[in-house]
């Protein structure tokens, strides 16, 4: 495991662009698992930059994010697809049949999992996964329990991660109570891993995933068993490590 840490917040964000750009730099036709959240938001926007600047394209990219809410349209501005529109998507050449974000409206959202574990088999491995890091360890929406789900699957949302996103919408009530996410399983397939933890509020948790036992009570303490696993903190979040 590869920690670094950083002393501001441009500088890590720049380094976070800069290891999923070199990847599509000398892999065109790079498959990226990409996160939602308020952490990587700074990281899109490098990206962003290094498109217009002329040094990236994504335009062969596959993107396959980790998770959506269950019940909420594309076109919700809290819905993952969009905030991937307004921070990546729509500022860059990707080819928008390659984009994947689950269906969180879908009929029958077993069958919109395995579909989606399907999509993710055919673009083969993913070359990198980006995930931040929930206050309770969730990777993705993957939540701490006795078991945890290898693939796509659909999740009740802990109270502490609806409240934890109660900021993003009206009032508590409406943040959806359920998710589709991406397994462990298939978050632990990606050839590298890329987390990326900003503030002192998370200083624990990150302690605990990287250092603590490894456990499905804190899910992300399995990414210690990843063979590829770089970790980005800024000094407050890095402060107990
Ligand atoms: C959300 C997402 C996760 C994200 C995490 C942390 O609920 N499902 O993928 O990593 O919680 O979010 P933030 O970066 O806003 O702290």
């Amino acid at each position: 495991m590869n920690i670094l840490t950083f002393n501001s917040e441009e500088k890590l964000n720049e380094a976070g662009a800069g290891i999923i750009a070199g990847i599509v730099q000398t892999k065109p036709q790079a498959v990226l698992g990409l996160a939602t959240g308020g952490t990587p938001i700074g990281i899109y926007k490098q990206l962003v930059k290094k498109f217009e600047a002329g040094l990236v394209s994504f335009k062969d990219v596959t993107t396959f994010n980790l998770d959506e809410y269950v019940g909420i349209d594309a076109s919700h501005d809290q819905s993952y697809r969009y905030y991937m529109e307004q921070h990546l998507f729509q500022h860059v050449d990707v080819t928008p049949e390659r984009t994947h974000v689950p269906n969180g409206k879908a009929a029958d959202l077993q069958a919109e999992c395995s579909r989606y574990d399907e999509a993710i088999a055919e673009a083969g491995q993913l070359d990198i996964q980006l995930l931040g890091l929930g206050h309770n360890g969730h990777i993705g929406f993957n939540e701490p329990a006795e078991e945890l789900v290898s693939g796509t699957h659909v999740v009740e949302l802990a109270e502490a991660t609806r409240l934890a996103n109660a900021r993003f919408f009206a009032s508590e009530d409406q943040v959806p109570k359920q998710a589709i996410t991406m397994g462990v399983g298939s978050i632990l397939k990606a050839k590298m891993i890329l987390l990326v933890v900003k503030g002192a509020d998370k200083a624990d948790i990150v302690q605990r995933a990287l250092q603590g036992p490894v456990s499905t009570d804190c899910p992300a303490s399995l990414l210690q068993t990843h063979p590829s696993l770089t970790v980005l903190v800024d000094e407050a979040a890095g402060s107990k490590l």
